[in-house]
C-alpha cells in the first residue's frame, strides 16, 4: 500500500498541555479521509502538523518518503494545498487574483502568470461555482462564497494532497454536496488524496473511505466507516445518544441523535 501521509507518535502541545498525544496515522495514497471529533479536540491542529505551519513537540510526519521539515515551502506546495477553516486575507484582491495565487508554487521570480495558469484558475473557478465572481473583491462577497474561492485556490496549486479544515461549514447544502462531490470526482479520477475536518459526521460518512475519530487529542479509533459509526463511538466521544439508521441497499450508517 503507497502512503501519502505517515504520522508517527507525534505529540504538540501549544503551551504545557498536551494538545495532541501519540498519534500514528498512515493515509493511503489516494484514498478520502475524514477527521471527526468534538470542538476542540485537536483537529485543526493536527493538519496544521500535517503540512508543516506547526512543528511536532515528538514524532514525525513523513510525506512522500521525506520528513515534511526537511521539504521545502515552495516544493511542498506542490504536493499540499490547504483550504483553512477560517481565512483571513488583508488586501482587496479581486477573487481571480486570489484563485491565481494558487499558481504561486509554478511561476518563477519575476514572471506572471502563463495563459496555462490562467486557464488551470478558470477551470478551478468553474468546478466551484465562482467564475462569475472573477472581477469581484474578496472582501465583498459572501462567507459561503469566500469559502469556495478558498477551495479553488487550492485546487488550482494542483497538488497530490487536498486538506481541507471544514470546507462546508458556510455552504448551502446544494454547495455542500457539490463540494464533496468535486473532491470525490477529483479523488477517484486524478488519484487525488483527500483529508479533510467534518462536523456533519453523515456526510463523512458517505464520502469518506476512512474515518478518524479525534477524542482529546488521541485518536479513538481510524477504520471505514461502517466501523467508526457505531453507537458506542459517537456516545463516548461526544456524549451524546444517538440511533443507528441505514437507507435500503446503502452499507454507509447514519447517525441520528435521540
Ligand atoms: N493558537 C493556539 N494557542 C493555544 N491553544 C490553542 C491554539 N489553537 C488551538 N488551541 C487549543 O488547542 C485545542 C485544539 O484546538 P483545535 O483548533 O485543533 O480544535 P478542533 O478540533 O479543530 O476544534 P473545532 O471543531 O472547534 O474546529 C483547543 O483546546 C484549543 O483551545
Ligand atoms: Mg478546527
Amino acid at each position: 500500500m503507497n502512503t501519502a501521509v505517515l504520522i508517527e507518535n507525534l505529540t504538540f502541545k501549544y503551551d504545557i498541555d498536551e494538545i495532541l498525544k501519540n498519534i500514528d496515522i498512515n493515509i493511503p495514497k489516494g484514498s478520502f479521509v475524514s477527521i471527526l471529533g468534538p470542538n476542540g479536540s485537536g483537529k485543526t491542529t493536527l493538519l496544521k502538523n500535517i503540512c508543516n505551519i506547526l512543528k511536532p513537540d515528538n514524532g514525525k510526519i513523513i510525506i512522500n518518503n521525506r520528513n515534511v521539515t526537511n521539504i521545502k515551502y515552495k516544493e511542498l506546495a506542490k504536493i499540499i494545498a490547504v483550504v483553512h477553516q477560517s481565512p483571513d486575507i488583508q488586501f482587496d484582491f479581486s477573487v481571480l487574483d486570489v484563485v491565481l495565487m494558487g499558481r504561486f508554487p509554478y511561476i518563477g521570480r519575476f514572471k506572471s502568470e502563463s495563459k496555462k495558469d490562467i486557464d488551470i484558475a478558470k477551470e478551478a473557478m468553474q468546478n466551484t461555482g465562482i467564475w462569475e465572481l472573477r472581477d469581484k473583491s474578496i472582501n465583498e462577497i459572501s462567507g459561503g462564497e469566500k469559502q469556495r474561492v478558498m477551495i479553488a485556490r487550492a485546487l488550482a496549486q494542483q497538488p497530490e494532497i487536498l486538506i481541507l479544515d471544514e470546507p462546508i461549514s458556510n455552504l448551502d447544502i446544494k454547495y455542500q454536496v457539490g463540494i464533496l462531490e468535486l473532491c470525490k470526482k477529483l479523488n477517484k479520477e486524478n488519484k487525488l488524496t483527500i483529508i479533510m475536518t467534518l462536523h456533519d459526521i453523515n456526510l463523512a460518512g458517505r464520502y469518506s473511505d476512512y474515518l478518524i475519530l479525534l477524542d482529546r487529542g488521541k485518536i479513538k479509533t481510524m477504520d471505514t466507516p461502517e466501523k467508526v459509526l457505531t453507537q458506542e463511538n459517537i456516545s463516548n466521544v461526544y456524549d451524546i445518544k444517538v440511533d443507528i439508521l441505514k437507507r435500503n441497499g446503502d452499507k454507509t450508517p447514519y447517525i441520528i441523535p435521540v
